[in-house]
């Protein structure tokens, strides 16, 4: 099939047979083209009313969190309460998020995968317009067939929705083993997913537009009863919820040519109610009668929720800094020392340097920016300026650079942190704040 080669999911299709690496890439630039096009909202609003999400479910959230993609309503069935810790694969635009945030209320916590990082994109900012910041809701770009940037025993419940089938057959049995590392003992996973309702003839499990279509990965019911059973996970229940699969192509809405990234699930040549039906699927993670301690997080990497700085902040030596300090006639406009070191000043810090927490510095930049925008040099630094320093004055100078040349503020960061700032200037109380 060559209608539209320059399409990777269909030059894939030419080297048939799929392979893992063909099925991840297919699959990310599909749904990557498809959150960067989004869903046509009344498409998408009848493609999750015909799985169980309800009139109130949508208008609770931003409607670009809906883009027609899921397969079943998880957190209409999971049970989730307040202060729990739940996590979503393959998050999409967050609809499930949003969903389990208003559930989990202020003091539990939500977290999205998802490979796309337009996904991951749109997803932050639905999140920004219900004003839902990390670590609270976080949204984090991650493959799911690798290990999840997530704690081991932290979460209460895992919800996936119409996404395992996506995975590779080798990502499938990592996800659930990764599912079950990171659930508590006793957490939960409640997954919406399409299942083979038999062997799957070669013409479709070759297909890389019914892959992509949540019906070529596919397994049979008792194929997915050994991954979860083989992962350690027990009372696993399948109940098919009779949503009819045909409801993405009900819609004379979107292309039905081969290249069409608006609209996906792509219409398929075949019926796939006859070969697939949607199921919400139940597991537990047996009780270890260990008392396990709440994380403040489950997020492994607390900068995961934002998005990679792509500026590097310019180095300055301590030796420039302590001549800034120094000099009397220098001010605010001239220079900003600051320190985003979380809350480890024990030995002191540098004299007259402002304090800003690294964890919420990327949402605080907006304030940031009115502080510092009119001082030329903002010095950041941390314990040996390796980590949060630079990320912050990454994100400052991104920051800038967005404004382009309405400031001439500049990102720096001091060379060897407090660490190299203490063992040259320690004993000199005109550069040192030992409080
Ligand atoms: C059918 S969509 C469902 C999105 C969302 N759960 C919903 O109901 O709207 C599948 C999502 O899973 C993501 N995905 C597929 N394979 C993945 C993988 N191997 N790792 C991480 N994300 C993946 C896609 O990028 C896409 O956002």
């Amino acid at each position: 099939m060559s209608c539209c080669p320059t399409q990777p999911q269909c030059e894939a299709q030419e080297r048939l047979p799929l392979s893992d690496a063909v099925i991840t890439e297919a699959v990310n630039n599909a749904y990557s083209a498809k959150a960067k096009a989004g869903a046509d909202p009344t498409y998408a609003a009848n493609v999750a009313k015909a799985f169980g999400y309800t009139e109130d479910d949508l208008s609770a959230i931003p409607r670009e969190a809906n883009m027609g993609l899921s397969c079943g309503n998880p957190v209409g069935t999971a049970h989730i309460k307040e202060g729990e810790y739940v996590l979503d694969l393959g998050s999409g635009g967050g609809i499930d998020v949003f969903l389990a945030a208003s559930k989990v209320g202020p003091t539990g916590q939500v977290i999205g995968l998802d490979m796309s990082s337009e996904m991951i994109s749109l997803a932050r900012r639905n999140a920004a317009k219900q004003n839902l910041k990390p670590p609270h809701v976080a949204f984090v770009q991650a493959s799911l067939d690798k290990a999840l940037p997530i704690e081991p025993d932290s979460v209460d419940c895992i919800l996936s929705n119409c996404v395992v089938n996506l995975l590779h057959p080798a990502g499938k049995i990592n996800l659930l083993k990764e599912a079950y590392r990171v659930l508590k003992p006793g957490g939960r996973i409640v997954l919406d997913d399409i299942l083979a309702r038999a062997t799957l003839p070669d013409e479709i499990k070759q297909d890389v537009d019914a892959y992509i279509g949540c019906i070529s990965g596919a397994i049979e019911l008792h194929e997915y009863k050994e991954l979860l059973l083989e992962s350690g996970f027990t009372d696993v229940l399948f109940v098919e919820t009779k949503g009819d699969l045909n409801a993405y192509s009900q819609s004379d809405l979107g292309s039905n040519s081969c290249c069409s990234t608006t609209r996906l699930p792509k219409p398929l040549n075949f019926d796939v109610n006859k070969w697939a039906a949607p199921y919400q699927i139940y597991a537990v993670k047996p009780e270890s009668g260990v008392p396990i301690e709440r994380v403040p997080s489950a997020l492994f990497r607390w900068w995961d929720a934002y998005p990679t700085a792509k500026s590097s902040p310019l180095p300055i030596t301590p030796g420039d800094v302590a001549a800034l300090l120094r000099d009397k006639t220098k001010t605010k406009s001239d220079y900003a020392v600051i320190d985003v070191r979380r809350n480890d000043h024990g030995g002191g810090h540098v004299r007259g340097s402002y304090q800003w927490a690294a964890q919420t510095f990327y949402d605080d930049l907006p304030a940031f920016y009115e502080n510092f925008k009119d001082t030329k040099k903002v010095v950041f630094y941390c314990s040996s300026s390796a980590g949060r320093g630079p990320r912050c004055g990454g994100w400052y100078q991104d920051y800038l650079d967005a404004k382009g040349d309405q400031t001439n503020s500049t990102a720096y960061i001091l060379e060897g942190g407090v660490k190299v700032w203490l063992s040259k200037f320690g004993d000199q109380e005109d550069l040192v704040d030992k409080d």
